[in-house]
């Protein structure tokens, strides 16, 4: 799994891991697989998703769904085809748009994944108003801190609030990469929207946005500040922290890393990820002061690598699918229950601390997305293999997402939450 990982814009990479982490994958797969099929069948009477737009529909879903108290569950609706809002942006008219995710520029012929809108079943979501986020975000810094996934979201938002500034103030931004930050910075408002490269946010070996390390990862568990004093002062936080913590085990390391006495120690999961997880909540606790840092927690970005998953041939993976699964509450086995328990955990504790961080779960919502990741629709950063060529699906990325797509519904949620102005749908 940690090919795509790896895939980073101008980065090296380094192949050779997929067959070797297929094996253990397994290990951790089966048994959420399992959970999955439990899961499915108490479900298994649900209607499927709807695809029609109208509100009638929207409404009539809503009914039965009660249970939530008073407040709208906004991760809990149905995707609707509506080509007359969706995209919210043009690919090839965004500047900050990244070659990993440019599935039209690279070919993509079926654009259908642009179109899709977020109806959650209790209340509507507000609409995407970037105007008004960077009055928001005037003289702040809001800071996304991850993997690619999360740096995906970065674009998604940077390409959604350029989308409306008009061309003759487009000088006023500036952009620039440097080591682990890609920053977007909105002069006019003196608004920066930054991306910090963390993906394990602990420290470790794959800490360079270049050269990843990926095959081979080792965390500092229980160190942060390296990373951490880069954002201390954000305004608004949004973080994540999932895929380079999907295998079995993590090489941990107690000490540094040139320390001649260092300890190395195999650690399983979940229980690294809960070290990791921890420390960065301990950090929280200490170091944000919540009258001026917001903090938000974006779920596990789930993939789409098993075809048998959602009904489809075994060996197969999101490769030349257009179509959204449309199982009520379908779960696959590219999430991992036992890491979402562990950040349920850890986000209670801190709240029970008097810390609170929203938590953007957007792992359901995205399941039902196998259409709309990149598969061979990007570009590679190495020359592929004969063999690769020859059987497309052995290099198709789903993992990341496609731009416009889903992540802009992630963004479309963070902004709710930001304004908190969603409106409830009275039925
Ligand atoms: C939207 O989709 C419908 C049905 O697929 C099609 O008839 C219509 O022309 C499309 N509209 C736009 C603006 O693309
Ligand atoms: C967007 O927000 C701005 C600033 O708050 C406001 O003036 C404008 O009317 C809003 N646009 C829409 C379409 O609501
Ligand atoms: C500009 O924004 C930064 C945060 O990104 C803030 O620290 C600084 O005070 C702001 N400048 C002014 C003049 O308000
Ligand atoms: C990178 O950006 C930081 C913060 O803006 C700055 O302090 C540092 O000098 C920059 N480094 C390089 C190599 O440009
Ligand atoms: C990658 O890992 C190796 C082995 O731990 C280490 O020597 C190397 O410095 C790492 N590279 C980076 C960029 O951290
Ligand atoms: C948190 O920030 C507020 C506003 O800047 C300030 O009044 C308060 O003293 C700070 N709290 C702590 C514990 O530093
Ligand atoms: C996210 O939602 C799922 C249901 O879709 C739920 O099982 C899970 O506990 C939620 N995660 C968090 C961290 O709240």
């Amino acid at each position: 799994m940690a090919k795509d990982l790896q895939m980073e814009q101008g980065g090296s990479t380094a192949w050779g891991s997929i067959r070797g982490s297929f094996h253990y994958l397994m290990v951790i797969l089966i048994p959420a697989l399992v959970l999955a099929v439990t899961y499915l069948a108490r479900d298994a009477a649900s209607p499927p998703l709807k695809e029609d737009d109208s509100s009638v529909a929207a409404k009539e879903s809503g009914v039965g769904r009660a249970g939530q108290k008073g407040e709208c569950d906004l991760f809990s609706g149905r995707w609707v085809y509506d080509n007359a809002s969706y995209p919210l942006y043009k690919e090839k008219e965004c500047k900050f748009m990244s070659d990993q995710l440019a599935c039209e520029k690279f070919g993509r012929k079926d654009l259908s994944y642009q179109h899709w809108r977020w109806q959650p079943h209790d209340c509507d979501l507000p609409r995407f108003n970037a105007t008004a986020l960077l009055e928001r975000l005037r003289n702040k810094r809001m800071v996304f801190v991850g993997d690619s996934l999360n740096r995906g979201q970065w674009i998604s938002m940077v390409c959604l609030m350029e989308s409306v500034i008009p061309s003759d103030s487009l000088e006023s931004m500036t952009y620039h990469r440097n080591a682990s930050f890609n920053v977007f910075k909105a002069k006019e408002y003196n608004a920066s929207i930054e991306s910090y490269w963390a993906p394990l946010l602990v420290e470790s070996n794959c800490d360079d946005p270049i050269n990843h390390n990926a095959s081979d990862p080792i965390v500092r568990v229980q160190a942060i500040e390296k990373h951490a004093q880069h954002w201390s002062d954000a305004d608004i936080l949004v973080f994540d922290n999932y895929l380079w913590w999907r295998r079995p085990q993590m090489k941990v390391l107690w000490g540094s890393f040139k320390s001649p006495d260092a300890i190395y120690k195999e650690v399983k999961m979940p229980r690294a990820y809960e070290m990791g997880m921890t420390t960065w909540s301990q950090w929280l606790e200490i170091h944000v002061n919540q009258s001026n840092t917001e903090l938000f927690f974006v779920t596990m970005s789930p993939t789409h690598e098993r075809a048998e998953d959602w009904g489809g041939f075994t060996g197969q993976n999101c490769y030349q699918e257009t179509e959204l699964i449309t199982k009520e509450d379908y779960w696959g086995s590219g999430s991992n229950l036992a890491m979402m328990r562990v950040v349920e955990t850890v986000i209670n504790d801190l709240r029970a601390r008097g810390v609170t961080i929203q938590v953007l779960n957007i792992t359901q919502l995205s399941e039902y997305r196998k259409e709309a990741h990149p598969a061979i629709h990007r570009k590679q950063y190495r020359p592929l293999k004969e063999e690769q060529l020859a059987n497309p699906m052995s290099y198709a990325d789903c993992m990341h997402w496609c731009l416009p797509g889903v992540p802009d519904v992630w963004n479309e949620l963070l902004y709710a939450h930001i304004f908190k102005n969603w409106k409830e749908v009275h039925v």
